[in-house]
């Protein structure tokens, strides 16, 4: 098969209900990439389990976030949507980068100390080990771009030196990818603590919209934001509920911020909140609709699941039979 177009590779977590974080920074902007690239999309599992997860949700939550990729406008004829564990070559190219990657750099993984800090009762191995999994979903497919929020910048870091330091000892072995964080969205915070990101493990159920959310409960959300007591709506650092909410109505609506203050200059807060409630739900709802009709056909993602798995191991294949002749296994 001759691959002529661009590589471009993404994965969501199965761990939690997908925020309009996830959806903002990073699924949205998937489906743009899909005419002119060779798109892989994954639902990563392996990822998942470095933290508990209960074993009937985790199973819930691959079919879901498989629904979702769909529902936010993937079509499956035209990007690989797969399973991350129904392609072994992820595990194992994840141990092989493992011994090219440095404890010291692991280290300094901001996501491994927060990870760490709040599950302090279980800090295990694949915890620290994370990101060389990660990176080894991103070069098993010669990876040119990886569109992800600001939060995995560390990551792709880590995974272009891998891939650097992996050709210099082997010669030209990986593509060296390059991130694609959208300036815009790269980064939406939790609507109770406005310094802190959105998170899908956050456990305060006002600080964080779903994408499944019902209208009611995203405009109930928007009205709890946490704000500040200026009652005006402008966008500045020192105003980082208020930045957030016009964050997010900018990215539903296309408005500029200078648009945005000027159209609720002398309302207050309470008008602002519902407005950005209501463009958020609306633009939710046909999102919110494809999901339900996708996830009452189970038959048909699991078809899209294994088609997208046999289609991506017949890629994974080749990259690692180089690896393997280069490091010196077997054949
Ligand atoms: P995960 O599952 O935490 O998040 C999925 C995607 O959503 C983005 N994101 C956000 N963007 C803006 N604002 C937010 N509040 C927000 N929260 C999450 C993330 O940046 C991400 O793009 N390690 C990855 C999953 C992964 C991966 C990969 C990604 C595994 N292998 C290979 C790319 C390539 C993660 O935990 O994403």
């Amino acid at each position: 098969m001759l691959q002529d177009k661009k590589i471009v590779f993404s994965g969501v977590q199965p761990s939690g209900n997908l925020t309009i974080g996830n959806y903002l920074g990073a699924i949205k902007n998937f489906s743009r990439f899909s005419e002119d690239y060779k798109t892989f999309y994954c639902v990563v599992d392996l990822h998942a389990i470095t933290v508990r997860q209960v074993p009937a949700e985790l199973r819930r939550r691959t079919y879901e976030t498989l629904a979702l990729y769909m529902a936010c406008g993937l079509d499956e004829t035209k990007n690989t949507l797969f399973v991350q564990s129904h392609v072994p070559a992820h595990a194992e190219l994840g141990w092989v980068l493992d011994c090219y990657t440095m404890f010291g750099e692991l280290s300094r993984m901001t996501q491994f100390k927060d990870k760490s800090s709040k599950n302090a009762q279980n800090i295990n191995a694949g915890l620290f080990t994370y990101p060389s999994l990660m990176a080894a979903d991103i070069l098993l497919y010669q990876t040119d771009l990886v569109p992800v929020g600001i939060d995995q910048k560390q990551h792709l870091e880590l995974a272009r030196d891998i891939a650097i330091r992996f050709n210099q000892i082997y010669g030209d072995t990986f593509t060296v990818p390059d991130g694609y964080i959208p300036t815009d969205t790269m980064k939406i915070m939790s609507l109770a603590e406005p310094t802190s990101k959105m998170s899908k493990s956050d456990k305060n159920p006002n600080a964080v919209v779903y994408i499944l959310d019902s209208k009611d409960d995203v405009l109930r959300k928007f009205k709890k934001a946490v704000t500040d007591s200026e009652a005006v709506v402008r966008y500045s650092e020192d105003k980082p509920g208020v930045s957030n909410l016009m964050t997010v109505y900018r990215a539903f609506t296309g408005k500029s911020f200078e648009e945005i203050e000027r159209e609720f200059d002398g309302k207050g807060y309470g008008d602002f909140k519902l407005a950005v409630g209501e463009v958020c739900a609306d633009g939710l709802a046909p999102v919110r609709d494809e999901f339900a009709r996708l996830m009452a056909d189970k038959a048909h993602l699991e078809d899209v699941m294994k088609r997208g798995a046999d289609e991506a191991a017949y890629y994974a294949r080749k990259t690692m039979s180089k690896v393997r002749r280069k490091i010196g296994f077997v054949n």
